[in-house]
């Protein structure tokens, strides 16, 4: 049974702001697992991957999707890299309807420009987006749905997957 919308996708295609919008209309719970991360922490993830590496973060990650995946009526954004963990998709196949937003290399590139708290996007941004949209290419292949976000607003991103949404709970008999 559908219990929560759970937006994955590499950094840079919108699943935050698709998630807010998404909130706004239906105004189910606002999860980020990012926030999570870091709230459990205590520590921005920049600093949580400078102090104790890719793997501690990928754990405490880990711990947050496992507990997140047990509540419903949320929309959950995931950071880009959640999905690199079987037992991750595993918890969001089952307790969610799993959404990918996907774009394009220029597209990502041009979204986070100015962001520099992404810690695996460190030094020359071209070649570190190009070089892991190549590393996780089938990544997202898991998703129910996935969604060029270059082509669309925010707006009729959400719009969308609510469309899908009622849809995919009508045939699998799990009303809203
Ligand atoms: C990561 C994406 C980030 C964050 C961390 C690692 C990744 O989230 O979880 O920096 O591995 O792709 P966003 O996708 O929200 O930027």
């Amino acid at each position: 049974m559908t219990q929560n919308i759970v937006l994955v996708g590499f950094m840079g295609t919108g699943k935050t702001a698709v998630a807010h919008a998404l909130t706004q209309k239906i105004h189910w719970n606002l999860v980020d697992t990012d926030e999570l991360v870091e709230q459990s922490e205590q520590k921005k993830i920049s600093e949580i991957f400078s102090e104790h590496g890719e793997e501690y973060f990928r754990d405490a990650e880990s711990r947050v999707i496992r507990e997140v995946m047990q509540k419903d009526k949320q929309i959950v954004s995931t950071g880009g890299g959640a999905v690199l963990r079987e037992a991750n998709r595993e918890h969001m196949l089952n307790s969610g309807w799993v959404i990918a937003l996907l774009a394009d290399a220029a597209t990502i590139i041009q979204r986070i420009k100015q962001d520099v708290h992404r810690p695996l996007l460190e030094g020359d941004l071209d070649e570190k987006v190009i070089r892991l949209l190549k590393e996780r290419r089938n990544a997202y292949d898991f998703a129910h749905e996935h969604i060029d976000t270059s082509r669309y607003t925010i707006d009729e991103i959400a719009e969308m997957i609510l469309e899908q949404f009622d849809r995919y709970d009508m045939l699998y008999d799990a009303p809203l």
